[in-house]
C-alpha cells in the first residue's frame, strides 16, 4: 500500500486553514460577523454546485484518471531513456499547473543537476509565451533531437500554441526527417479543434483533456500529470491528495468546509470594498502556486454579465506576492495602503532542508541573535510577525498550513482553491468556467493575422478611431 493512502499518513499530511484574522471578534468593524456566514445564501450555493457535480468533470478527476495514469506512467518510462529535455509547449491553463507543481515538488534547481540525481528524468522548460527572444533563447541550450515536446492546447486551436508548435514541428523535420513525430506529443480536446486532426493525421502520441475540463481546472488531467510524471513526481500522490479534500469539500456544514469557507469569507469581504486577493506563499517552492491561483481567480471570476445576462462587472483581483521577499515590497502598501484586500498566506510546517545561522559576531548584539537559529525559524517568525501586524492594522488575512509540501498537500491546495473558485461564482451568480473576455482578444488577434473567417472582425478593428498624434510622446 503506497504511503499516501494510508489514514495515518493523510491526516498527518493534511492542509490546515486559519481564519480567525478574517473575523469580527479581531478585526472589529473591518472583520466579518460570523453570524453573517449562517445566511442562506451560502446553503443555496452549495446545493446548487452540489447539483452541478454531474456536469463538472474537474471535479472527478481524482477518480475518473486511473488508466490514463498507468498510460502516462508507462509513456514516462520509455521516454525518459530517451529525451534530455521535455518542454510543454502552453500557454494560460494548459502551462501555469505544470510550472507551478514542477516548482513545488522538484528540486529548486531541477535542471542544472546532473540525469542521476533527476533519477533519470529529463530537463523540464515550459514555453507559455510568444517572445521570439525567449523561444531561440530555448533553442540555444536544447538540441531538439534530444527533446520532446509536448503540446498542450484543449481548444487545439490557440494561435500562440498553434504557433509554437508550427516551429518546432518545422526544426523537428529538418533535423531528423520522418522520425520527428517521435519527438511530440500531443494532449488536446477527444474531437474538437484543430490539434487533434493533425495529431492523428501525423501519428503523434496523444493523450485527451476531457470534455467537460477546461484550461484552468485542467491540472489534474494530462495537462498536469504527464509534464508531473516525466520529471518523475508522484501523480498518483497527487490525485490521492486531491481525492482527500474532495472528501473535505464535500461537508455540507460552511464552517467546516475549507473551500465554501473562504469563498464566502471571500465574498463577504468584498462586499465590504476589499477588490483585491493577495496570495503570498512564505516558500520559493510554492511561488508559482501564486501564479496558478490568479489565473483561475482572476478569469473565472471577473465577468460582466451575471447568469441572467445582467451587467455586473464583478471579481476580486489576484496579486501575487511572496514572502519574504516581498515584505520589503509590498507588505508597507498592504499594511497601511487602502483596505482593499484580503492577504492569503501559504505557510509551511516543515521545510525539505533545515539550514542553521551560525553563532558568529557576539560582540554584535544587534546581528548575533540570529545565531544559532536557522532559516526555517526566520522565515516563520517573519511570515507570524507580518500575519500579527496586518491584523494590527486592521487587514483581512488568513493562512492554508501545509506540514509540509510534497505531492498529496499539493493535490489538497489545487482542489481546494478549485472547488473554492467554483463556490465563489455560484456566489457571484456568474459562469465560472467562461471566458468571453479572453475571446474577444482571441479573435481580434485571428483577424490581424488575417484567419480566413474573420474578415468582418478586421473590418470592424480598422474602422476603429485612429490613435491621435498628440498623445504620443517621443523624443527628437
Ligand atoms: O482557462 C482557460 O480556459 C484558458 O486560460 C486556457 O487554458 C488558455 O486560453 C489556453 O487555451 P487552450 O488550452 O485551448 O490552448
Amino acid at each position: 500500500m503506497s504511503k499516501s493512502t494510508e489514514p495515518e499518513w493523510q491526516e498527518k499530511n493534511s492542509l490546515q486553514l486559519d481564519v480567525n484574522y478574517m473575523m469580527e471578534e479581531f478585526l472589529g468593524t473591518e472583520g466579518i460577523k460570523a453570524d453573517q456566514l449562517k445566511d442562506s445564501l451560502f446553503s443555496r450555493a452549495a446545493q446548487s454546485l452540489r447539483d452541478k457535480r454531474p456536469q463538472l468533470e474537474w471535479q472527478e478527476l481524482p477518480y475518473t484518471q486511473n488508466e490514463v495514469v498507468k498510460e502516462i506512467l508507462d509513456y514516462a518510462t520509455w521516454a525518459k531513456d530517451k529525451f534530455t529535455n521535455f518542454v510543454v509547449l502552453g500557454i494560460g491553463g494548459s502551462a501555469l499547473g505544470p510550472i507551478a507543481v514542477h516548482q513545488a515538488v522538484n528540486h529548486y534547481y531541477y535542471n542544472e543537476l546532473p540525469k542521476e540525481k533527476r533519477c533519470g528524468f529529463p530537463r523540464f522548460y515550459v514555453i507559455d509565451n510568444v517572445d521570439p527572444e525567449r523561444f531561440v533563447a530555448l533553442l540555444d541550450i536544447i538540441d531538439p533531437a534530444e527533446t520532446l515536446f509536448n503540446v498542450v492546447t484543449k481548444s487545439g486551436s490557440t494561435s500562440e500554441t498553434m504557433a509554437q508548435f508550427m516551429i518546432v514541428r518545422s526544426i523537428l523535420q529538418k533535423r531528423l526527417g520522418d522520425g520527428y513525430n517521435q519527438h511530440i506529443v500531443a494532449t488536446t480536446d477527444t474531437e474538437k479543434g484543430n490539434l487533434i486532426k493533425i495529431a492523428k493525421q501525423e501519428n503523434y502520441k496523444l493523450f485527451y483533456i476531457p470534455g467537460g475540463v477546461g484550461g484552468r481546472f485542467s491540472q489534474l488531467c494530462p495537462v498536469g500529470l504527464l509534464p508531473a510524471a516525466m520529471t518523475g513526481i508522484d501523480i498518483e500522490e497527487l490525485l490521492a491528495g486531491a481525492a482527500h479534500m474532495d472528501r473535505w469539500t464535500r461537508e455540507e456544514d460552511i464552517l467546516k468546509n475549507p473551500a465554501y469557507l473562504r469563498a464566502a469569507l471571500h465574498y463577504l469581504a468584498l462586499q465590504k470594498g476589499k477588490n483585491i486577493s493577495v496570495m503570498m506563499p512564505y516558500a520559493d517552492s510554492l511561488k508559482y502556486m501564486a501564479d496558478w491561483y490568479a489565473q483561475l481567480w482572476a478569469e473565472s471570476l471577473g465577468k460582466r454579465c451575471d447568469l441572467q445576462g445582467k451587467e455586473v462587472f464583478v471579481g476580486q483581483t489576484p496579486v501575487k506576492a511572496l514572502g519574504v521577499t516581498d515584505q520589503h515590497s509590498q507588505v508597507q502598501l498592504y499594511t497601511e495602503g487602502p483596505l482593499d484586500k484580503v492577504i492569503n498566506f501559504l505557510a509551511v510546517g516543515k521545510f525539505r532542508q533545515q539550514v542553521d545561522i551560525p553563532l558568529v559576531f557576539k560582540e554584535i548584539p544587534a546581528v548575533s541573535f540570529l545565531g544559532g537559529h536557522s532559516l526555517n525559524e526566520l522565515m516563520e517568525a517573519e511570515r507570524q510577525a507580518t500575519e500579527y501586524a496586518l491584523f494590527r492594522a486592521g487587514r483581512l488575512n488568513n493562512t492554508i498550513y501545509f506540514p509540509e509540501v510534497n505531492p498529496f498537500t499539493i493535490g489538497q491546495l489545487i482542489y481546494l482553491l478549485e472547488v473554492e473558485t467554483a463556490f465563489m461564482g455560484e456566489l457571484l451568480n456568474i459562469n465560472t468556467f467562461d471566458q468571453p473576455g479572453v475571446e474577444e482578444g482571441k479573435n481580434a488577434t485571428y483577424a490581424l493575422l488575417g484567419r480566413p473567417g474573420y474578415e468582418a472582425k478586421r473590418a470592424e478593428l480598422e474602422s476603429g478611431s485612429p490613435k491621435l498624434g498628440q498623445y504620443i510622446l517621443s523624443l527628437g
